[in-house]
């Protein structure tokens, strides 16, 4: 017989729950197995490690093709993540070719040379005190990825408001979505329309070469320009907010930080842990499309499920000490970059960047001290720090 499937007493995508998004993510876990909210009682939540991961892997049941809060007139574009396979994979192809080692091995060396240049015009003012977030990892990906996609350089301030803007169309539609569109404006909306048509895009980028992709036959013309905003979406603030949280991570357990800059080959393992640790997705969304039963609880055929990875990453069921940050643990598994069919197409690029980016502070940097509160970004299904003051203490 099925139990009845709990409802959380709180909505874990308030202003409130935002600001204390570890703690309200991990209470939600261990409140049960599966979890109905308030606000939505057509809405279920997975948020321990054992069901995330499985139903990441199983696309059959936790189809992409509907989640939460679906709107299919919202701006987000319905293609890739939206899609399961046949559909999924042929796109897939053409972003992951363009996305592999190979075709990003030649852009490690303009990455290292933008952050090298980055970090050595602040260790030129001597010891001081930044926002890490806007002078240090907006600063890096919001040049180094439109310059990869071939954007033009007007409009490019409007980067972080249409970040703000993605992460809202995944989550409810709430005060904080209100919040967001009302502050969005159209000047924002305008810029990503038009940085993402083929006229404007520059020879030889990644942006081009989507649109060459469909000159092929591999997508269509308009599946082109789709790819386009969807990788300027998915990769700019995903790894704006997980480089923070390297740097966060740095500055509150410096004997990790100490370990990294006697080992620099452990960069990787550094930021891959700062995304187990404070992963910067909160969920993912999906559609059941059978019933399931999870521990007793029947979840039925049609229900939107939001699968956490945040939360499933802070497990203790998974992870031994979950909140520490451990650059030597075997995080192998952790679903920071998702997991299954729509794993992150990105990932090389998150590390060549990452590599560079936190390379250069390990090389440069002896010390992040934490001078004021960290700011909570205020999205609903993005999380970690808008504003992260720091002193940096230069070798
Ligand atoms: C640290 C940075 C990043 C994080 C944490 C991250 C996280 C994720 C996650 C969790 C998913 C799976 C979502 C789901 O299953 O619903 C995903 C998918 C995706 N990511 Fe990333 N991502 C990052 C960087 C990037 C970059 C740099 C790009 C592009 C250049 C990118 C492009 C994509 C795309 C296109 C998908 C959809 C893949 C599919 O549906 O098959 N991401 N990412």
């Amino acid at each position: 017989m099925s139990t009845p499937i709990p409802v959380f007493d709180t909505d874990p995508f308030s202003h409130d729950s935002i600001r204390d998004a570890r703690a309200v993510d991990d209470r939600l876990r261990e409140f049960s197995p599966v979890v109905r909210l308030k606000d939505d009682e057509d809405i279920v939540m997975l948020a321990r490690f054992e069901h995330v991961s499985a139903g990441l892997k199983d696309w059959k049941t936790f189809s992409s093709t509907s989640r939460p809060w679906h709107d299919p007139n919202s701006v987000r574009p319905e293609l890739l993540l939206t899609d399961d396979p046949p559909k999924h994979t042929r796109v897939r192809a053409v972003v992951a070719s363009a996305l592999s080692t190979g075709a990003l091995s030649k852009m490690a060396e303009d990455f290292r040379q933008d952050a090298d240049a980055l970090v050595g015009r602040l260790k030129d003012k001597g010891d001081c005190e930044i926002d890490a977030v806007q002078e240090l990892t907006q600063a890096f990906v919001y040049k180094v990825l439109p310059d990869l996609l071939g954007l033009p350089e007007k409009g490019r301030e409007h980067l972080s408001a249409f970040g703000n803007m993605v992460w809202a169309t995944m989550g409810p539609m709430n005060a904080v979505f209100q919040d967001t569109m009302a502050a969005t404006g159209q000047p924002v909306i305008d810029w990503a329309t038009d940085a993402c048509k083929r006229e404007n895009l520059l020879p030889g980028s990644l942006g081009m070469a989507m649109y060459e992709a469909a000159d092929r036959g591999e997508i269509t013309q308009d599946e082109a320009y789709l790819l386009v905003g969807i990788l300027l979406s998915a990769a700019a603030d995903t790894t704006v907010l997980t480089m923070a949280n390297a740097i966060r991570a740095f500055s509150e357990f410096p004997d990790q930080y100490e370990l990294v800059r006697e080992n620099p080959q452990l960069v990787k393992a550094a930021f891959e842990e700062s995304l187990r640790w404070d992963s910067p997705s909160r969920m993912a969304g999906r559609i059941a499309m059978r019933d399931v039963e999870i521990d007793g609880h029947v979840i039925p055929a049609g229900t939107r499920c939001g699968l956490m990875f945040a939360a499933a990453n802070r497990d203790p069921r998974k992870w031994t000490d979950p909140d520490r940050y451990d650059v030597r643990r075997q995080n192998l598994g952790q679903l920071g970059f998702g997991f299954g069919v729509h794993a992150c197409v990105g990932r090389v690029l998150a590390l060549l960047e990452a590599e560079a980016l936190l390379g250069a502070l390990v090389r440069n940097v002896r010390r992040f001290e934490p001078t004021g509160p960290v700011e909570p970004w205020m999205t609903t299904i993005g999380h970690g720090p808008v504003r992260l003051p720091v002193r940096l203490h230069f070798a």
